[in-house]
């Protein structure tokens, strides 16, 4: 996370003069940090509470209020109680220590501090209260979004009542795309919705081929393309690549579309008017040798009016799978109801997928080393294992839709619970102690005090993957149903000895399951700050050899099958690729 220059707002409060200027000297070479000195115990709250910085650091020993009170009285204060606070004493008696912990600091420096570690301690927790602060960013987010899904609901039913009125097959057509509205209104992964979106916009308008963009800056990045007539997946491929950014100008039909915001109606691309503002790309053509000849394109607009994307559907088709010369005035008004629909489902999905990545976000600032590449790593392998589970299984289509969404979803965060981690345990280079282990378990125990409060139920599966990642087939993994208390301050108390105990088999829930695979998987083919890359082969030797007691046996089974897919993926994703 960027911070601006003097985004940290450091207030010393030290009755001595010298130190404050010590102070200053140490943090002047780092622009980030601010420092206010304030000299007068007795008026340090009133100004915290004004200024709520970023970080307090708090002398121990001061004529007429103390740092042991001073921090009380902070803690005690609603407004200032989440200020992070360090308390700075010329001891390190072990007691003072305990006391001034309990007392509400969060850490203890021995006067004067390394400059280093002064300002590697302040920015620990500076991070800290931004992460907390991205958390009820969060939460008024979701607010957000309650009331937008309202709103969708609501232009949906007005869809459907306008329609009561006439009759015809357009009329079903329309009714079956409001309906549509209603499930897609339901889906929250944005990567997931648009190929479905796309899927649906081809099949209710009689399309062959189309592809779905969304904007991105100046240019528009292509989400999805799908074409019936094409089982050459490997030419197909080519075009996404060839079709990944199109600027927003008159070189192409879809740019035309998103920069003009008007659906473009064309009979034939190859004898486009020359009166038109906009040629057609032959990049898909020529790199395919499939056959363009009428296209329909529609911009997707978001609720203040600007353009979130385009869908462009391709050569219309009869139900007996012979050429339409055209796509059709009614076709032109389905489309619009269509992105219309699609525009508010879109924006739900985006700013679901903004959460998400500001929750990751959080835990890459407290591990930087790893980036947001892993977590949709580990999300497309857990979905490759779902899907080869779910073939085996009988479910409908729409069901695995919805769980697809809620697993990718569920597999981008389960490790977010690492937000909560000491950065000495997170960063250490090498093997950990079994105490810090232990503390390390935590981060599959925060599931309650992450979800709970922010996403009350409509994340479940996210919460049980953050608990169940680590469970063990056999049972040896953790944390079980062990939850984590809080002590009087209400933080967190992490376990002291290692968790050996969990659920085992199919107490482990699938989705948890399946993530222990994905993430062993991904984690022995990264290099960590405790280890190297492991060699593919070795990593499935491991898989194989752990299969009935690390993993789900089935599970493992499925995922070699799909070793294809994921080799795809994983090299897709590779590098420090970004995650929006
Ligand atoms: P992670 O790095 O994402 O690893 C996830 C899981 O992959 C681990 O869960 C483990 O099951 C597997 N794994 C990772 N590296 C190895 C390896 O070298 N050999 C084998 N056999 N399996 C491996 P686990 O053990 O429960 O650890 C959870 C998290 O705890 C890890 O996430 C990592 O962040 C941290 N961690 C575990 N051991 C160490 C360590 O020795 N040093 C440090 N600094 N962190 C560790
Ligand atoms: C695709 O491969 O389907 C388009 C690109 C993407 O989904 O990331
Ligand atoms: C990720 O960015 O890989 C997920 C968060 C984390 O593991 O720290
Ligand atoms: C991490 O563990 O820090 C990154 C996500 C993963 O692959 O486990
Ligand atoms: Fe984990
Ligand atoms: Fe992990």
């Amino acid at each position: 996370m960027a911070t601006e220059s003097g985004s940290i707002h450091v207030i010393l409060v030290d009755d001595q003069a010298m130190v404050g200027e010590a102070m200053r000297r140490m943090l002047s070479d780092d622009k980030e940090l601010r420092l206010t000195h304030v000299q007068d115990s007795t008026t340090a709250h009133a100004i915290i509470r004004e200024a709520q910085p970023t970080v307090v650091i708090v002398d121990l020993v001061m004529p007429e209020l103390d740092g042991m009170h001073l921090i009380r009285k902070i803690r005690m204060d609603e407004s200032t109680r989440d200020i992070p606070a360090i308390m700075l004493s010329s001891e390190s008696d072990v007691h003072r220590k305990v006391e001034a912990f309990q007392a509400g600091a969060n850490d203890f420096l021995v006067k004067m501090p390394d400059r280093l570690e002064l300002v590697a301690r302040i920015q620990a927790l500076a991070a800290k209260s931004i992460a907390e602060r991205e958390l009820r960013l969060m939460a008024d987010q979701l607010q957000q979004q309650a009331v937008a899904l309202d709103e969708a609901n609501r232009s949906l039913q007005a869809i459907n009542i306008s329609l009561e009125s006439d009759v015809s097959e357009q009329r079903e057509r329309l009714r079956s795309i409001a309906m549509l509205g209603n499930e897609l209104a339901l889906i929250r992964d944005i990567n997931i919705l648009i190929e479905r979106l796309l899927h649906e916009a081809c099949h209710i308008l009689g399309a062959d081929a189309g592809a779905a963009y969304l904007v991105d800056g100046d240019h528009l990045r292509l989400m999805h393309a799908q074409n019936e007539s094409m089982d050459d997946q490997e030419r197909l491929e080519q075009f996404r690549k060839s079709a990944v950014h199109i600027p927003i100008d008159t070189t192409s039909l879809v740019g035309w579309v998103a920069k003009s915001g008007e659906l473009v109606n064309v009979d034939d691309v190859y004898d486009i008017d020359p009166d038109q503002p906009f040629t057609f790309n032959t990049a898909f053509d020529d790199s395919t040798g499939y056959h363009t000849k009428s296209v329909l394109g529609a911009p997707l607009v978001g609720t203040a009016g600007q353009v979130i994307g385009v869908l462009q559907l391709i050569n219309p088709m009869q139900a007996n799978g012979e050429r339409r010369p055209s796509f059709t005035d009614d076709d032109m008004n389905a489309v619009r109801h269509f992105a219309s629909m699609a525009s508010v489902s879109m924006q739900n999905a985006q700013l679901t997928r903004s959460m998400i990545l500001r929750m990751i976000r959080m835990a890459e600032l407290r591990d930087p080393s790893e980036t947001g590449a892993h977590a949709n790593r580990v999300a497309e392998y857990a979905l490759v294992i779902y899907e080869g589970w779910a073939n085996r299984q009988d479910l409908s289509k729409e069901e695995i839709a919805a769980e697809r969404d809620r697993l990718r979803i569920a597999a981008m965060l389960h490790d977010v619970g690492k937000v909560a981690i000491p950065d000495s345990i997170l960063k250490k280079p090498g093997k950990l102690s079994d105490e810090e282990f232990a503390i390390m378990q935590g981060h599959t125990m925060v599931d309650a005090a992450l979800f709970d409060e922010l996403l009350s139920g409509y994340d479940e599966a996210a919460a049980t993957v953050v608990r169940g990642h680590h469970e063990r087939w056999d049972g040896t993994g953790y944390p079980g149903l062990q939850e984590l208390d809080r002590d009087e301050q209400g933080y967190l108390i992490y376990p002291d000895t290692p968790i050996h105990e969990g659920r085992a088999g199919s107490d482990i829930p699938l989705f948890a399951r399946i993530v222990a695979i994905a993430d062993v998987f991904d984690a022995l083919g990264s290099a960590r700050s405790y280890k190297e890359a492991w060699p593919e082969d070795r990593i499935l030797e491991l898989l194989k050899k752990e299969s009935g007691s690390h993993f789900d046996p089935e599970l493992v089974e499925i995922f070699i099958d799909g070793i294809e897919a994921i080799r795809t993926i994983q090299h897709r994703w590779s590098g420090n690729a970004g995650t929006s």
